[in-house]
């Protein structure tokens, strides 16, 4: 939530702050604005709306080689002019970016107001400013780090000041940051997405770490301004996998790339012979394997969604009781954490606040928690006592698609170790084996009929309100089909087991209530039909995500096959035409697909 940018070489700043920006955007788009420091000191430019606007506004004197931009996502105030990032002190000496919030803000706010300061907005990240301006200390290091020292909350942290005006200092506690080494110039930026385009050479902050970067280098220390000593690395990325190349927009290009990255995901992983899989970064041994009780999943959004169908995945293979429940929720009901439970956190981004601190929280207590993380060495992933990478490449789009298809393989994945390990036989894991290599070939047939879900989903763009029902396995797929298609069409979209209909929800069933419904090809496929006959009667508009084979009748409906697959996978090849539906009504009723109202990539707040 938020993006940070940084820049401090020889070249003019302010282009490069807007198109670092333009690669955050994801992170939170209600406001941006950057501030340069040149040979007449600060001069910072901010405003509601998009970075686009930004730049079209930009004075034409806005010369500095230092700077530091920001895109907001507000949190304290509303997004306009004043409360958008950076903010300054009153002298305009000081120019301040900042992701994450600041619990004790309001008592700074009274005590500022009390000293006789005049705050110009509402935020909390204005005070941070004014209390760098207010330090008596010798060294822009020591003023920052005296501002810090009387903050509590999170933060990522970047500060220029005209009296050193060679150099910006960071600070990271909780909200990530990343110093990326070029060629006598230096960036910073809260994502790799905004530097990879200048450097693969960078190195990430610790929480409690600070930063003094100048043309020619940067310095570490802790708060105390004792050196930690850290070193730029060359990462392995590919920086066209930052772009949307020729698609429309990153979610359709993050679509489109699911069989490869289902590939990626699985790549290396598979034990043809024992008929397991190889997770080696689970850091357990088989006894320990063994030793698991109770399995349970952790995760935000579309995150706890998939966690759900883990949950089956992880109960039919392997007969582990295990249940996804949302991180969020967690770590407000003092759950009791049991030595033989296995926690999961489920996350694409490995910095979503609520799933982070219930990791902080599982393993304070004394339990043990693996992560499902997309992001390598992501906060998620360093908390964790082990885990499963996704490989599913950098996802841009506000809506998870590809990190999701690779949470369920990673599912998939754990699920059969643990399985193999208990009572799985050699057989039922050579025949998932064979699902799972089987997978990424379907999964692109599926898109492969993108043309016709996209006339679909412009009728259901049409409905005001929608249903989306399943039943056990189908209904975490229906429940990520309501929410993808409810977070970009802005359509009222609301999940309910198919079962349940008839307790309460079958009342809103009339001809502009469509309902999109699953129906796979299991033990259920009767009793799910039956139930759509009870839609049908009551002249309910029906859409069925089902299996070529499933005989529907004389059911007035609109059919999307797909194909199948072990039992135990089809929710993913499922929940495909969901994706497309999803997509598809949001652009058929003019949508920013990318960032949808409201929301953000990586919620990084509570
Ligand atoms: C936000 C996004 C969702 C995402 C969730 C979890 O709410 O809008 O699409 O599923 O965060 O994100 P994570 O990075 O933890 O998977």
């Amino acid at each position: 939530m938020c993006g940070i940018v940084g820049y401090v070489g020889g070249q003019q700043a302010a282009p490069l702050l807007l198109e670092g920006l333009t690669r955050l955007e994801h992170r939170g788009y209600d406001s941006s604005g950057v501030a340069v420091l040149g040979s007449s000191g600060i001069k910072v430019a901010k405003q509601a709306g998009r970075v686009r606007d930004l730049a079209d506004g930009l004075p034409k004197r806005f010369g500095g080689k230092v700077g530091i931009g920001h895109t907001r996502w507000a949190t304290h105030g509303p997004a306009n002019d004043a409360n958008a990032h950076p903010h300054t002190d009153a002298k305009g000496d000081v120019a301040v970016v900042h992701n994450g919030i600041i619990d004790n803000a309001a008592a700074l706010r009274r005590q500022l107001t009390d000293d006789g300061v005049d705050l110009v907005s509402d935020t909390d990240t204005e005070v941070i400013a004014h209390l760098v301006a207010h330090s008596e200390a010798d060294s822009l290091e020591g003023r920052v780090r005296d501002a810090l020292a009387v903050i509590d909350g999170t933060y990522g942290v970047a500060v220029m000041h005209a009296d050193f005006p060679d150099r910006i200092v960071v600070a990271r506690n909780g909200s990530p940051l990343i110093i990326g080494v070029g060629e006598r110039e230096m960036h910073v930026a809260s994502d790799l997405a905004a530097l990879v385009r200048y450097t693969t050479t960078i190195a990430h902050l610790d929480d409690g770490e600070m930063a003094t970067v100048t043309a020619s280098g940067f310095t570490t220390y802790k708060q105390d301004l004792s050196s930690t000593h850290k070193q730029a690395t060359t990462i392995d990325v590919d920086p066209d996998a930052y772009d949307a190349g020729d698609h429309e927009s990153y979610m359709h290009k993050e679509i489109r790339e699911q069989p490869e990255a289902a590939e990626r995901v699985l790549r290396g992983r598979l034990d043809e012979r024992f008929g397991t899989a190889h997770l080696g970064g689970l850091n357990m041994d088989a006894r320990e394997t063994r030793a698991i009780r109770r399995v349970k999943i952790l995760g935000c959004g579309s995150a706890y969604y998939v966690g759900q169908m883990g949950a089956g995945l992880v109960e039919e293979l392997a007969r582990i009781p295990a249940d996804a429940e949302a991180a969020s929720e967690f770590r407000y009901r003092n759950p009791i954490i049991e030595p033989d439970t296995l926690y999961v956190a489920v996350s694409q981004s490995g910095e979503t606040i609520d799933t982070l601190l219930a990791v902080q929280e599982i393993r304070r207590k004394g339990g043990r928690v693996i992560g499902l993380v997309n992001v390598v060495g992501s906060a998620i992933a360093r908390e964790c006592d082990g885990g499963i990478y996704l490989h599913a490449g950098p996802e841009v789009a506000v809506a998870s698609t590809k990190a999701l298809t690779n949470m369920f393989l990673g599912f998939a994945l754990l699920a059969l170790q643990l399985g193999r390990v208990r009572d799985l036989s050699v057989a039922d894991g050579k025949r998932l084996i064979a699902g799972l290599t089987r997978l990424p070939d379907q999964i692109g047939q599926v898109l492969a009929r993108e043309d016709t879900l996209a006339e679909i989903a412009a009728g259901l763009a049409e409905a005001e309100s929608l249903f989306f029902v399943g039943r056990v396995r189908g209904f975490p797929v229906a429940r990520e089909g309501a929410q993808k298609f409810k977070e970009i069409s802005y359509r009222h979209a609301e999940a309910y087991q198919t079962s349940e209909l008839k307790h309460g929800p079958l009342a809103l069933i009339s001809p502009e209530v469509p309902t999109v419904a699953v129906v796979p090809h299991d033990e259920l496929t009767d009793r799910n039909v039956a139930a759509l006959h009870e839609i049908a009667a009551r002249r309910g508009p029906l859409v069925v995500v089902t299996h070529e084979d499933v005989d529907l009748g004389e059911l007035e409906a609109v059919r999307i096959d797909v194909p199948r697959n072990e039992v135990e996978l089809d929710p993913i090849l499922l929940t495909l035409p969901l994706q497309l539906l999803a997509y598809h009504a949001a652009t058929h009723l003019g949508h920013d697909i990318d960032k949808p109202r409201n929301l953000a990539k990586s919620v990084t707040v509570e």
